[in-house]
């Protein structure tokens, strides 16, 4: 592995002009390999006495990070520099782990060592088998999830301690290992099947097929085409540079939290309609739609704002242009109804009518809005065979190597410090307290 040299240098300067004090400030301009500079203003306050106002972090970039890049407006993800669409074409998914954990490719021997130190985790502390009876049968797996996950850190007390680089990286592994199977179970439990343990002869994607749809009575034949399918949405989902379920991760963990509590917070965040919900969402809005001729009358609400109406799995705060994970992700759909024999699904026909309708339509290409990587995974997972309420706990799955490589990598940072935002505050200034008897 070689070491990856820090590419902050300061180069111009900014300058704050205070006019109530007619004070000049220069404030550094820190430059990274690629994308846009930023303006160093972490001497702001001490200097000037004011904050920033960013709700949403539109222009605050919250951390350094090496491990991914996206340019919005080009449509462009690199895993450590790698682009997404040669990863999905080549790579598979313990390989990207391996990238994204580590910073460099895998050598064949790396790999091997790699998926080995995977699998001997697979499977779960026996006892943790018994929280999923606490649970109701029609739980949400999302539910279930944080739930199960938070509740690691009370089984795995030997890779708690922060500040030891081998007991990061076993909680690293055992979350990347254990995730499928907690995934899995949570499904099983809801259909009253038994849990099927891991079967580490199996690919990651395989295993977790296996453990999903695999019942003990029967011999489960995995269907390679829908393996690899499932192996590339991992890839596509394993990491997208701060979103809010990442700066999740990292603000929980700046407080030093341990990496399972701070798992299970990126779970809960994941779990949101704007985020990692969105592709449930999806297949519930195109079941709403139902029928090509009813589109012009959805996309109407759509541009009328009705109730809030959205086109979900549209959208990004950061890509303005095409979600470069969303072509993968449609070719893929095509080629899975195709190996799995949907013939003409008319959730992909709705999918596919909306999108050329939004595509040429001023509300949408004003507004840059084009699909995300949302907008048909759920199409592809509905066709596999998972229940919509599990999408997005296979987000949650692909999307844990991501959290636990930022979560190390804001761990190793000698700038870290605990998250604080500050706040401008609307509310009462001081005021006297008035007993209960006085009020009106
Ligand atoms: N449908 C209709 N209008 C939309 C949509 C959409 N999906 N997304 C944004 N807009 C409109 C907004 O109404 C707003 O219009 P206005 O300027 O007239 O007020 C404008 O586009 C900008 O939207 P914001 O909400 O300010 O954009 P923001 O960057 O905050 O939101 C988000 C991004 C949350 C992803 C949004 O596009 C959205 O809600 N999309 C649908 C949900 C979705 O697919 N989420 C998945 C995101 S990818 C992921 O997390 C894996």
């Amino acid at each position: 592995m070689t070491a990856n040299v820090t590419q902050l240098k300061s180069q111009n300067s900014a300058t704050l002009t205070d006019n109530s004090s007619n004070k000049r400030i220069d404030f550094p301009m820190l430059e990274g390999s690629v994308g846009p500079k930023v303006i160093d203003i972490r001497k702001l306050y001490a200097e000037t006495g004011h904050f920033t106002y960013d709700p949403g972090f539109t222009s605050t970039a919250s951390c350094e990070s090496k491990i991914t890049y996206i340019d919005g407006d080009e449509g462009v993800l690199l895993y450590r520099g790698y682009p997404i669409e040669e990863l999905a074409e080549h790579s598979d998914f313990s390989e990207v782990c391996y990238l994204l954990l580590k910073g460099e490719l895998p050598s064949a021997s790396e790999k091997r060592k790699f998926e080995h130190d995977i699998t001997v985790h697979t499977m779960v502390h026996e006892q943790l088998t018994r929280f999923y009876q606490g649970f109701r049968r029609d739980a949400h797996p999302m539910a279930v999830l944080c739930g199960v996950v938070g509740a690691l850190s009370a089984f795995y007390h030997d890779s708690l301690d922060i500040s030891d680089a081998r007991q990061r990286m076993i909680a690293s592994h055992r979350l990347i290992a254990k995730l499928p199977t907690i995934a899995a179970m949570a499904y099983k439990y809801s259909v009253g099947q038994p849990f099927m343990y891991p079967r580490n002869d199996l690919n990651y994607a395989e295993n977790f097929l296996y453990m999903t749809f695999g019942v003990p009575c029967e011999e489960y034949k995995v269907n390679k085409t829908v393996a690899r399918a499932l192996d590339k949405l991992f890839m596509l989902h394993a990491d997208h540079e701060q979103n809010a379920s990442t700066s999740t991760v990292r603000l929980a963990g700046s407080s030093g939290a341990n990496p399972f509590a701070c798992i299970a917070a990126g779970i809960a965040t994941l779990w949101g309609p704007a985020h990692g919900g969105a592709n449930e969402a999806v297949l519930q809005m195109l079941q709403e739609i139902g029928s090509k001729d009813r589109i012009p009358e959805f996309i109407r609400k759509v541009k009328a704002k009705e109730e809030g109406v959205r086109l979900m799995g549209f959208g990004h705060r950061v890509y303005k242009n095409y979600d470069p994970r969303a072509k993968v992700i449609q070719k893929s759909c095509h080629e899975v109804l195709g190996e799995l024999g949907v013939k003409d699904e008319p959730l992909l026909e709705i999918a596919m009518e909306l999108e050329r309708i939004a595509l040429q339509d001023d509300y949408f290409v004003q507004r840059k809005l084009y699909p995300n990587v949302d907008f048909y995974s759920g199409i592809i997972y509905k066709a596999m065979g998972f229940p919509t309420a599990m999408f997005t706990a296979l987000f949650a799955v692909a999307r844990t190597v991501g959290w636990i490589a930022q979560w190390n990598e804001m761990i190793e940072d000698p700038a870290q410090k605990i998250g604080r935002p500050r706040q401008l505050y609307t509310g009462h200034g001081r005021r006297a307290y008035v007993p209960l008897h006085r009020r009106g």
